[in-house]
């Protein structure tokens, strides 16, 4: 198959209409990462889109909106915690867990009694939805357990040849997947953290905020017990004492005969001058925005990386959590 890059036009639209109503998956951007989207309505579709990315069989689809009244079409909005969350946080980076409707195919929710619902606030992401006429379930277009892609370059070297279409929206804007939550007993949970962060809901709800779900009454996201964003080299996350486990750590793997990169913040950027590094942003929004563009580039050039933790900012839990994936666990 081949794969078209086309920049958001109303022939791009009309292409992407026609395939997916012809059941096929369309590449488009969102202001968190790229998606990979097909009818929600059609198992037939849906199932393409596993397929293509060699997704697990058991991780759920987010359902993605143009308007607030289409949600109600295929799920239940009864808690006056989840109006409010519509009101205020939609569109935007979030995806809410409602109760389903019947109507969406099984294949995009495994079979849950639940679906989560997103409205992306980027416009091409938007146009795209409205114009195919259904709702779009869509995981990130990358191959599962690669970084998440966010710009149509990143889609394309995971997908060529595998879908027909990606409409080129330019850069993600925030660059890290929604925050996933789920409210249950008068509380929000946080399944995934993402841009919007638990200190958000504290103060804008008023109402108790739950992190690190793992398990207890709510579902925990299927998603988060595989592994993810892994780069194709070995990673290292740096937490506790930045600056001399960094020099150190690099040190010793140039004694080991490799050729090691390190992420860091603009802040510290002076101390690594004479090594090999790329910097991530002066805070954990910009770093969330960067990381995974900028693994899926150093690992084309070097053979470790040794990534900063950035404290700064207020997107501390989301850029935790996906470094640590990405390092799959190698923590210092
Ligand atoms: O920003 C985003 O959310 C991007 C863009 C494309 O919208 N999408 C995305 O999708 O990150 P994906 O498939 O890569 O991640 C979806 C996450 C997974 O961790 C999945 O387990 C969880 O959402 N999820 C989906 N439906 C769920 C449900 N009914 N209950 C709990 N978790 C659910
Ligand atoms: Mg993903």
């Amino acid at each position: 198959m081949k794969t078209k890059i086309l920049k958001p036009s109303r022939k791009a639209y009309k292409v992407a209409k026609n395939l997916i109503k012809n059941e096929e998956v369309v590449a488009f951007p969102t202001e968190t990462v790229y998606g990979l989207g097909a009818n929600a309505f059609s198992d037939n579709a849906v199932k393409k889109i596993y397929e293509r990315k060699g997704r697990e069989q058991d991780n759920p689809l987010i359902v993605h909106f143009a308007r607030k009244k289409d949600i109600t079409k295929v799920a239940v909005v009864k808690d006056n915690i989840e109006k409010q969350l519509i009101k205020k946080c939609m569109p935007g980076p979030i995806s809410i867990v409602l109760d389903k409707k019947p109507g969406l195919c099984q294949t995009a929710t495994c079979g849950l009694e639940t679906v989560a619902c997103r409205i992306p606030s980027n416009r091409v992401a938007r146009s795209f939805i409205c114009s195919v006429g259904v709702p779009v379930c869509a995981p990130s277009a990358n191959l599962s357990k690669r970084p998440s892609p966010t710009t149509a370059k990143d889609v394309f070297e995971d997908m060529n040849g595998k879908i027909a279409l990606i409409i080129d929206g330019g850069d993600c804007n925030i660059g890290i997947e929604s925050t996933v939550v789920r409210v249950a007993d008068g509380k929000i949970y946080i399944l995934r953290p993402g841009r919007y962060s638990a200190d958000y809901f504290r103060k804008n709800f008023n109402v108790e905020v739950v992190e690190n779900v793992k398990s207890s009454g709510v579902p925990v996201s299927p998603g988060t017990k595989y592994s993810h964003y892994c780069p194709k080299i070995e990673m290292f996350m740096v937490v506790h004492n930045t600056l001399e486990n960094i020099n150190n750590l690099y040190d010793l793997k140039i004694l080991e005969g490799k050729n090691p990169v390190i992420l860091c913040s603009q802040t510290s950027e002076k101390f690594f001058a004479h090594k090999n590094h790329v910097v991530l942003g002066k805070d954990n929004i910009e770093a969330s925005k960067n990381l995974f563009k900028v693994l899926r580039e150093v690992e084309k050039n070097y053979d470790l990386i040794i990534a900063e933790f950035i404290e700064n900012g207020d997107m501390k839990e989301g850029l935790f959590n996906r470094m640590s994936k990405a390092s799959s666990g190698n923590i210092i």
